[in-house]
């Protein structure tokens, strides 16, 4: 697995140089507020342990070269006339110096980077904000652009909405960005503005179960999750005309008005509303260290997931039953955007190993897959490595 050190042997066996620049942008997890952040609500994400390593050195040209390292491929743009990229991975890239440049930052010149990590890819873990993200960090350090970070979150999820083609939230991003050492960050994705919560692991961990499996509707079935829920609120705005978003309605106003809307628009707005007010109950209960409250929350928003806003699938739903199962679990559910990725254990320490040799047993019997698991360290957002020169 790549690691900072070598991410820049790899670029100078690449590019004959030393890189000048190495950085760290980490993927997310996120324990509650699901499909809530295009909705104007609360998330509360952590970034993790799991990260991209960047390794960057400026040219004199304006020749831009990307070598990605997980893929073994290259690519290449020039900074005076470039277009999106038939290679996904490139656009990532080439949508934060469009979008950086937008912002009205010029990259002076050329550069050359090498990529990878150990963030699972379709794993739901964000591994393209965290792509993003590092690649705006690295361009701000590499030239002394000092873009701030809320700059460098908007112009990661512009670049993903224009050139990856995903209508994303701001989540995945602002937390790559502003992670905290053993800290989830409380986001109120209208405001931009956001709190920390301690998370100690003295007694309780969260383990990550990942189905392996990324059904390929996602992509479409979550566009079409954001265009419901701007239907849901054009029927609210008939009643209640100051609603802006899904934020700014209660569970009571919305039930009020049920008869007013096509079923499936009512149980994805259903859904959101509730899971915007589970968030403040679910912070309450965690700043109480009423944990196992927490973890029936965890549930309540698989239940949702599942049933109102149908972005589950059958490996996801037989994960979290499997956590029912078990005694040490105390909360589990589906994590991210759906159709596949991981389910977000919340786990008595003394029962991990139990709990995932018991869970990897029955999924591959299940589905013939070999269930992978992590548990997860919650750390510091995007920043740069200092590596020792000869080490
Ligand atoms: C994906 C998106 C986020 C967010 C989640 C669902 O990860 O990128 O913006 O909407 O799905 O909560």
């Amino acid at each position: 697995m790549w690691n900072a050190e070598l991410i820049s042997s790899k670029f100078e066996s690449i590019y004959n140089q030393n890189p000048t620049t190495v950085i760290k942008s980490p993927g997310r997890i996120n324990l509650i507020g699901e499909h809530t952040d295009y909705n104007d609500g609360f998330v509360l994400p952590a970034a993790i342990d799991k990260a991209i390593y960047f390794a960057l050195r400026e040219r004199e040209d304006r020749l831009c070269r990307f070598y990605s390292v997980d893929l073994d491929d290259y690519h290449e743009i020039n900074l005076d006339d470039y277009a999106k990229s038939p290679k996904q991975w490139a656009n990532y890239l080439i949508g934060v110096i469009n979008e950086i440049q937008e912002e009205g930052h010029q990259i002076p010149t050329g550069f050359e980077l090498a990529f990878g990590g150990d963030i699972p890819l379709g794993a739901g873990l964000s591994s393209s904000a965290a792509v993003e993200t590092g690649m705006g960090y690295g361009l701000s350090q590499l030239f002394g652009l000092s873009v701030d970070r809320l700059t460098l979150a908007k112009v990661a999820q512009r670049a993903e909405r224009k050139f990856a083609g995903l209508n994303c939230g701001i989540m995945d991003m602002y937390a790559s960005l502003f992670g905290k050492r053993d800290a989830v960050i409380k986001l109120d994705c209208r405001a931009l503005t956001h709190q920390y919560f301690d998370l100690p692991t003295k007694n309780h961990s969260i383990v990550l179960c990942n189905t392996g499996v990324k059904h390929n509707l996602s992509e479409t079935a979550y566009n079409k999750r954001r265009e419901e829920c701007e239907e849901g609120v054009a029927i609210i705005q008939t009643q209640f005309p100051a609603v802006v978003s899904l934020r700014d309605i209660s569970l009571s106003q919305l039930t009020s008005i049920e008869s007013l809307f096509p079923p499936v628009v009512y149980r994805r707005c259903h859904f959101v509303v509730a899971e915007i007010e589970r968030v403040g109950r679910a912070c309450s209960a965690l700043t109480g260290g009423r944990f196992k409250e927490f973890g029936d929350f965890m549930y309540e928003t698989h239940e949702g997931l599942r049933d109102d806003y149908e972005v589950s699938c059958p490996e996801l739903d037989f994960l979290v039953e499997q956590a029912k199962l078990n005694q040490d679990v105390l909360g589990s559910r589906m994590m991210g955007g759906g159709f596949g990725g991981c389910t977000i254990n919340l786990i008595k320490n003394d029962g991990i190993e139990d709990f995932i040799a018991s869970a990897t047993k029955a999924y591959e019997a299940a589905f013939n897959i070999e269930l992978k698991s992590y548990t997860v360290v919650l750390n510091n957002g995007v920043e740069e490595v200092s590596l020792v020169p000869g080490e």
